[in-house]
């Protein structure tokens, strides 16, 4: 799976990324408080363009608003589900009480999944290991995927104030595999060693972000997929197919370098 990463990823680059071997791709986050309003700028962000299979990914914690963008919302071809974002970082969000802040708070992310399931969308979860060390030891990220029935689970290996710096704690997925859910590996995934030792661990997938910025083909390389283009050919055609999009990131994403990676802010 390609991760969603907040103005990197467009919609193109997710063309490119399913063309070349990606099973499934993400939108960047977005509140769904914003999307109820019907906002022209937020709607673009979770507009899909084609047939590449997408989950719409989102955070908030007002049901009303929750049905109200529900109740508009017309599913286009591409679409696979929703995606609750309960990890991310940032200040803003986790003051507010979304992103990581929602890790320790299984009851109500299950009245979120239940609203969105009532509607008859699939629904999944993508989080860190919870807000600080403490709540890591505390294993919430263990009672939020017990409690929860989502679809899957994708786990950052990662507390909130954790570094891209700081290793992942990969040795967490075989407790949440024991859960008896589908669980993602997420977190410096490159090889095709780090997928094996994933799979042996009882992971059903994994998802890349950051090493798919600088390589694309990565998911393609990942299953020994055959004839695939020069990276370069690869650019190329993703720079013509954003050029057709309307909201596309490609100036940010050839900015980045391999070794700006571990400072990427996400
Ligand atoms: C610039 C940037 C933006 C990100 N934006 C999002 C986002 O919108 N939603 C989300 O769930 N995760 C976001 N992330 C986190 C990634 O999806 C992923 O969980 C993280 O980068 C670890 O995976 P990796 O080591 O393969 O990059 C972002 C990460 C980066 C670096």
């Amino acid at each position: 799976m390609l991760a969603p990463m907040e103005k990197i990823i467009d919609a193109a680059f997710r063309t490119i990324c399913y063309k070349y071997g990606a099973d499934l791709t993400f939108t960047e986050l977005i509140r769904f408080e914003t999307l109820a309003k019907n906002n022209r700028s937020a709607l673009k962000r979770i507009k899909l363009y084609d047939e590449t299979p997408t989950m719409i990914q989102f955070m908030g914690t007002n049901e009303d608003k929750l049905k109200k963008f529900l109740d508009n919302f017309n599913p286009t071809p591409g679409f696979k589900g929703f995606n609750f974002n309960l990890g991310c970082p940032s200040q803003n969000y986790v003051n507010s009480g979304v992103g990581s802040r929602m890790i320790s708070r299984p009851t109500k992310t299950q009245r979120l999944v239940s609203i969105v399931q009532d509607y008859g969308y699939p629904v999944n979860i993508k989080m860190r290991l919870g807000m600080t060390r403490q709540e890591t030891l505390d294993k919430v990220y263990l009672k939020l995927i017990e409690k929860v029935n989502a679809d899957f689970f994708v786990v950052h290996a990662r507390y909130r104030s954790q570094s891209y710096k700081v290793p992942p704690k990969w040795d967490i997925f075989v407790e949440c595999v024991a859960t008896g859910k589908e669980i993602i590996a997420n977190g410096d995934i490159k090889s095709h060693e780090d997928v094996n030792l994933l799979e042996e661990m009882g992971c059903s997938g994994v998802m890349i972000g950051r090493q798919a910025i600088i390589n694309p083909l990565i998911f393609g390389q990942l299953k020994n997929l055959n004839s695939l283009p020069t990276l370069k050919s690869v650019f190329d055609e993703y720079i013509t197919l954003a050029g057709t999009r309307e909201m596309n990131y490609s100036k940010r994403l050839f900015e980045i370098r391999p070794e700006d990676l571990p400072n990427l802010k996400g």
